[in-house]
């Protein structure tokens, strides 16, 4: 495999992230020194996919906490509880934004002095880093097992390295299914309206070598029908524990219809930050992104001067359409997740 692919990392007072928005074309790296730049990249969608806002956030945090130099503990708590509105303020649909928010504030509130909560939360948000990948890594394991040799697979977003701190959760199970030596085959849908499948679902697998063919999102029904997909296999933005609704990229419940018409398994790879063990239907607030994003193609309008738009960032998929949710404790039915407890 080609080197790993780093999407947000900390060095020395600073959050380096890969700017997704210049992928596949550019590869370029921002560095960022304050915790609205990293509210600006997160709501920019620089930096998107569940996973990585939330690891991005804390570390929007941890920087709010490094370069504040006063001894007064509460001066510093005060600092990052406005940094943490600003950066809770950004995108409301992903969970993992407020579980990583939340976990360092716990942190930093715990903290009996300045410098204490300085290194605590520097060395929360880098734990929660790590601890994304390694979940991946089991993700990977865990759902690897579901993988038979041959699959077909057809992923949509991205739900890879790039929506993480690395290794990726829906590419997670391809990467790890892969290396065991199953052949498999990607059919990335291309994700209208910000393309992440075409822009970075294709980049990243194809940098592994994972054979992968780019279609629209509307051409995925018929390539079921014509018996051409073994498995749908997505990441997620929100799974509710109370009742096995799936939040993930607009188009995801239509994917879903298709597979369950056609007898598809179709399966959803998430880490339990992903999990949001407290909200019911109506708590859950979806995304609307601006018009141009639908109005145009990059930088080419493809719609009349004036027409109205509706632009929902993601969709819901009941639990009854989802046959499996991986996670890096086990796998399991939608209706078996609210037995589980978060561990926190
Ligand atoms: O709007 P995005 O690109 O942040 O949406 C990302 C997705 O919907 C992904 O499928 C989801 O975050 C899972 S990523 C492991």
């Amino acid at each position: 495999m080609k080197s790993e692919i780093r999407t947000v990392y900390w060095k020395k007072g600073e959050v380096v992230l890969i700017d997704q928005r210049l992928l596949p074309l550019r590869v370029k790296y921002l560095r960022l020194r304050t915790a609205k730049q990293v509210a600006k990249a997160i709501k920019e969608m620089a930096v998107r996919g569940a996973p990585a806002i939330g690891v991005a956030a804390a570390m929007g945090l941890a920087l709010t906490a490094y370069h504040c130099r006063s001894k007064d503990r509460d001066r510093v708590l005060e600092r990052l509880r406005k940094s943490y509105e600003v950066l809770r303020a950004t995108r409301p649909t992903a969970v993992n934004l407020f579980w990583a928010l939340n976990r360092v504030m716990r942190v930093a509130e715990s903290a009996g002095s300045a410098d204490e909560m300085r290194n605590r939360v520097v060395s929360e948000a880098l734990k929660i880093a790590e601890e994304d990948i390694e979940a991946n890594k089991r993700i990977g394991e865990n759902g690897a097992k579901l993988i038979e040799d041959g699959d077909r697979i057809l992923t949509h977003c991205n739900a890879g390295a790039l929506a993480t701190a690395g290794y990726g959760t829906a590419l997670g199970v391809i990467r790890s299914a892969y290396a065991q030596g199953k052949k498999i085959l990607v059919y990335a849908c291309e994700t209208r309206p910000k393309l992440q499948g075409a822009r970075l679902t294709a980049w990243e697998l194809m940098r592994d070598g994972i054979p992968v063919k780019l279609i629209t999102d509307n051409m995925a029904a018929f390539l079921m029908q014509r018996g051409e997909v073994d498995k749908v296999l997505v990441g997620a933005d929100r799974i509710l524990a109370k009742t096995g609704h799936v939040i993930n990229k607009i188009g995801t419940l239509s994917h879903a219809i298709s597979a369950k018409h056609y007898g598809i398994p179709f399966l959803v790879a998430a880490p339990f930050s992903t999990i949001d063990f407290e909200s019911t239907l109506s708590d859950v607030v979806i995304e609307e992104r601006d018009p141009r994003e639908v109005l145009y193609v990059g930088n080419m309008r493809i719609a009349p001067r004036g027409v109205e738009v509706w632009n929902p960032a993601f969709d819901i998929t009941p639990p009854e359409l989802v046959t499996y949710v991986i996670t890096e404790r086990g796998v399991y039915k939608p209706d078996e997740l609210k037995t589980l407890s978060s561990g926190v």
